[in-house]
Order: C-alpha cells, then sequence, then structure tokens
C-alpha cells in the first residue's frame, strides 16, 4: 500500500500492470481500474462481489478524453461545461471504438463518463492517460466508502495500491444523468435536479426498467443493522441518526449535522451509517430530513439503505 501525493506514479504504474487501486474522489472513494483491460476489469467484479450486469463508470482526467469515450451532444456539452471537473455522470452512447471494454459497460452501447475533481483523481487518470473505471470502493450492497479507512476495510485487500485522499468532501456518488433519449435522472447526487434542469430544461423520471439503471437495486448501501426513517428519537437498543440542533445526545447518536446543513449530512451520512453500525444496535433509527435540493440525494440513499426501493 502507498499513501499520498508520492502514490500517483505508483497508481499509474499499477493500473498499467492491470492491477486495482484504491482513488479519492470529491464523491466517495472508487476501486479503480484500467477501462481498457478486461482481465483487471473483471477482478473489479469479483473484489466488490458485484453482479456483472451492473456497468462501471469511465472516469477521464480532461474533455478530449471524455470526447474519445463517448459521443457528446449539445445537452452533454453543456452539462460538460456547467458541471465538470465534478460530481456528474453522463450516460451517452459509447465511442466506436471504445477505450471502455465490454464487460466495463456491461455489454451496453452506452457509457457512463465522469470527469471528477479531485486532485489526486484527476492526477493519476492524467498521469494514466486514459479512462479509469472506477466503482465505489465497497463490496457490493454497503455503504460507499467515503473515509481512506473505510475503503482499505472494504476492498484493500483486492488493491496494489491504495491513495489517502482524506474525507471525501461531498460523501454520495455522483448524479447520473442518461442522454439517450431524452434526459432521465437516474441517481440522484450533489448535482441537484433542480442545477441540471437550469442548464438543460426538463428531466424525465428515471424508469423502472432495469436495464436502464442496473445500478438501482433495492437494499444498496445498507449497513448490517435495519434502518428506521423518520423516526423523531430513538428507541432502546436503537443508534440514532439525527440531524440538526434539537437532536438527542448520547453515546449511539450520531448527529449528521448539528447546524441542519444538507451538504454536511450529505458528507457524514455513509460514515455514520458504518459508525452507528459498529455499535450492533438492534436498528438504526433517522431523524427525517428536509427531501428538497441536495436531500433528493440523501433521502434515496437512506430509502435504499432501508431497502424501500425496489
Ligand atoms: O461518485 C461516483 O460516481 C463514484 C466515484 C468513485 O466516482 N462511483 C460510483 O460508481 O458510484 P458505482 O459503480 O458505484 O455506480 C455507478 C452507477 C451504477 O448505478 C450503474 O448502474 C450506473 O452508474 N451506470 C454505469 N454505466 C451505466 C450505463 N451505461 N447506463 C446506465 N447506468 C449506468
Ligand atoms: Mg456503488
Amino acid at each position: 500500500m502507498v499513501e499520498g501525493r508520492d502514490g500517483i506514479d505508483e497508481a499509474r504504474t499499477a493500473l498499467a500492470a492491470g492491477r486495482l487501486v484504491i482513488l479519492p474522489t470529491e464523491t466517495v472513494y472508487g476501486l479503480a481500474a484500467d477501462a481498457a483491460d478486461p482481465a483487471a476489469v473483471a477482478a473489479i467484479f469479483e473484489a466488490k462481489g458485484r453482479p456483472r450486469f451492473n456497468p462501471l463508470i469511465a472516469h477521464v482526467a480532461d474533455q478530449a478524453m471524455a470526447e474519445r469515450t463517448a459521443v457528446f451532444d449539445d445537452d452533454a456539452r453543456k452539462l460538460a461545461r456547467a458541471f465538470w471537473p465534478g460530481p456528474l455522470t453522463l450516460v451517452l452512447p459509447a465511442a466506436d471504438p471504445s477505450p471502455v471494454c465490454d464487460l466495463a459497460r456491461a455489454g451496453l452501447e452506452t457509457v457512463a463518463v465522469r470527469m471528477p475533481a479531485h486532485p489526486i483523481a484527476r492526477q493519476v487518470i492524467a498521469a494514466f492517460g486514459a479512462p479509469v473505471v472506477a466503482p465505489s470502493a465497497n463490496r457490493s450492497g454497503r455503504p460507499s466508502p467515503t473515509r481512506f479507512a473505510d475503503a482499505v476495510e472494504e476492498t484493500g485487500a483486492f488493491a496494489a495500491a491504495a491513495l489517502d485522499g482524506g474525507a471525501c468532501e461531498v460523501g454520495l456518488e455522483s448524479t447520473v444523468v442518461a442522454l439517450l433519449d431524452r434526459p432521465r435522472l437516474l441517481r440522484p447526487g450533489a448535482v441537484t435536479r433542480a442545477q441540471i434542469e437550469a442548464v438543460i430544461g426538463p428531466l424525465a423520471e428515471a424508469e423502472a426498467d432495469a436495464k436502464r439503471s442496473p445500478g438501482r437495486m433495492a437494499r444498496h448501501y445498507a449497513p448490517q443493522a435495519p434502518l428506521r426513517l423518520d423516526a423523531a428519537a430513538p428507541e432502546p437498543d436503537e443508534a440514532y441518526l439525527a440531524f440538526g440542533p434539537d437532536a438527542p445526545q448520547g453515546p449511539r447518536v450520531f448527529n449528521l449535522s448539528p447546524a441542519g446543513d444538507l451538504a454536511e449530512a450529505a458528507a457524514n451520512l455513509f460514515a455514520h451509517l458504518r459508525a452507528a453500525d459498529r455499535t450492533a444496535p438492534r436498528a438504526i433509527a433517522v431523524a427525517p430530513i428536509p427531501k428538497s435540493g441536495l436531500g433528493e440525494a440523501i433521502d434515496d440513499r437512506l430509502r435504499r439503505a432501508a431497502g424501500f426501493v425496489g
């Protein structure tokens, strides 16, 4: 394992050798591999225990690399200009030939592309010189790691290098927008629905059709303990994810944001879920959290963690 800035060259070397690398991004930690190398990509699916029908996101360092990866139309360019580098993923027709192998795309003719903002991720991809696929560095179905130690605990055993970029600033996975027939929101995230609609107009709802968004399964992001949502207070033997200044105190209470700030709550969500889970509670009760703006993405992850969304 290597850490810190000195790790960039080792990360590049590991990727070129078909090995996996734990990489910080501004959203969550990723488990990265050369997008063009089917054996390396197979190792990601293996490490995560991830079903192979669930495609990966290709991460790029700049717009030129993005345009070698996917076919951009006007809306795609507008969104890229407005939000890249940053926590937005675009699902677009794949370039032909594709620098992202079939396995990484789960055989689809589309590809998910994102230009991360985290300087370490960008430097590694730029040094590698080609797209890098990186799902969240958790085992499939578990909360995404937003701290270095959590990433190493989840999938460190499978990585040839692991780069410590500190706590992830955003804390939730990127917003995923498909620009295929009409613009659709496949996964809410830090770039909000309203921010996207301000650039390209109204978004259609994601279809129930699982093929369009294969990752959107029930019981995703789940801790060991069951979740109880919209709970005003914890019951005996429950841990509590609180929100806001008036929350109860206690050894099993984890306040997502004492100030009642949604960005802070998002950044803390997965780390607090893990911390609450480590107290081996009967259940994790979660305070009511506003559902507008960034709250849409927080609510989405909580409902999946609770197993409510199919
Ligand atoms: O913030 C993020 O996006 C993080 C960091 C590491 O960049 N990555 C991440 O990757 O969350 P992952 O694999 O956990 O989630 C990728 C999501 C999945 O829901 C997957 O189904 C969807 O993107 N996806 C990927 N390619 C797709 C495609 N061609 N069509 C539709 N959905 C796609
Ligand atoms: Mg994931």
